[in-house]
């Protein structure tokens, strides 16, 4: 017999109210949960649709505190977040996806490397580095990539380091160093795993960055693989998730060499970008998917619907005010074009101020009108 729920389902407690909160918030309304976001910024992505928004930054402990009295469930959208308080909560009964432990693996890529390294999972070579000096850098040997143990994302905290001379580019922080990988191809496996234990994946999506960013560029779903790369990456992403013991959604990022060899770049314990396409091309999207997990209601069919190709919108570069759309018409007229814009009342340099995933039959298709909405849509700043 299947147990009774109530209407609404749960209350969703949610640290970050940025894009991915956002469309969380979005899924829950739908799945029939209620919502309340923990983000510094009043009326942020997220906090503009929940039920409600408690403005405080994301080590408030008082407020943590907080949240979890008003939620059924707590859970977050990015890993720079107070990690004991939520340990504190879990012991005092709370229901924290993913868990305390699980965060605080992730939130030092150092740790995480080492529990990759220790259960199995392939990955670059490493070592660990508490204050840079050449002559440990030369000792691992170039090219290297040296890698912040903390407070990275989209590219900062990372160095990559062809020779000797690049060393002047170090980054003076504690640090974990490791091997440059000649990449073929960077993917990644969303895999969700629910309370109950039960694990689906989506299929591998494709990353490409543009040479010298490390923000997303565009994104291919499916990814340009063998099918063996295919069941290879899956079965790594899932091992990946079930050796953290993680609940919830995970972006499991890979790289695949060109000898065809599956390595794990790096986990985010969360929705991920590599995943917005879900929303139309897949039957259950990455944000309802994650709820279902940490819920632990069955998970949904991961199924794609269709090819799709993702762009990310940037903030154009030296714009920074209240945001002015350029090239909005041309865009919307592509067939397929899916517009999703988040709300945020500032363009600045290179911000996520939204995306566009296109649906095509055709993957070529898809990346060539993927192409063209980028070189026409741009998200500036009104003159003053
Ligand atoms: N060992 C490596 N070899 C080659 N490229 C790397 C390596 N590590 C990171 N990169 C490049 O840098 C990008 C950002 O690194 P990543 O560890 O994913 O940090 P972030 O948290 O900023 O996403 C990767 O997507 C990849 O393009
Ligand atoms: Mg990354």
């Amino acid at each position: 017999m299947s147990k009774d729920y109530p209407y609404p389902i749960a209350r969703i407690g949610l640290i970050g109210g940025g894009q991915l909160g956002r469309m969380l918030v979005r899924a829950a309304k739908q799945l029939g949960c209620t919502t309340t976001v923990l983000d510094p910024v009043p009326d942020s992505p997220a906090g503009q649709i929940a039920t409600r928004q408690i403005v405080a930054g994301y080590h408030d402990a008082d407020q943590i505190r907080e949240l979890a009295r008003a939620s059924d469930v707590l859970t977050f959208e990015l890993e720079n977040i107070d990690a004991e308080t939520l340990a504190e909560l879990e012991r005092e009964g709370h229901a924290v996806h993913p868990s305390a432990a699980v965060l605080k693996t992730i939130q030092d890529k150092l740790t995480q490397k080492q529990c990759l390294q220790d259960n199995g999972i392939p990955t670059s070579r490493f070592a660990a580095v508490e204050s840079p000096t050449e002559s440990q850098f030369a000792g691992f040997g170039y090219p290297l990539v040296q890698k912040a143990r903390r407070g990275g994302y989209d590219g900062r905290g990372v160095s990559i380091m062809h020779s000797p001379a690049d060393f002047a580019q170090h980054l003076p922080v504690p640090s974990l160093i490791e091997e440059f990988v000649d990449a073929d191809k960077e993917i990644a496996v969303l895999v969700a795993r629910s309370t109950r234990g039960e694990v689906v994946t989506y299929p591998a999506v494709e990353m490409c960055f543009r040479a010298g960013e490390n923000v997303l560029d565009l994104l291919l779903a499916p990814a340009g693989i063998s099918p063996q790369t295919q069941a290879r990456a899956e079965q790594i992403a899932v091992e990946t998730v079930q050796a953290l013991d993680g609940v919830g959604i995970f972006g499991v990022e890979m790289f695949v060499r060109r000898d065809g060899e599956v390595l794990v770049n790096e986990i985010a314990p969360r929705t991920h970008n590599s995943g917005h396409h879900t929303i139309e091309a897949n039957i259950t999207d990455q944000f309802e998917q994650h709820l279902r997990a940490i819920l632990g209601l069955p998970l949904g069919s991961t199924e794609a619907l269709s090819p799709a190709a993702m762009v990310n919108l940037l903030g154009a570069p030296n714009e920074q005010g209240r945001p002015v759309l350029r090239g909005l018409e041309e865009v919307l007229a592509i067939p397929g074009v899916c517009l999703h814009l988040y709300g945020k009342a500032v363009t600045a340099p290179f911000r996520k101020m939204g995306h566009i995933t296109i649906l095509d039959h055709d993957i070529a298709s898809a990346r060539a009108k993927a192409n063209q909405v980028r070189d026409t849509i741009e998200i500036g700043a009104e003159n003053e």
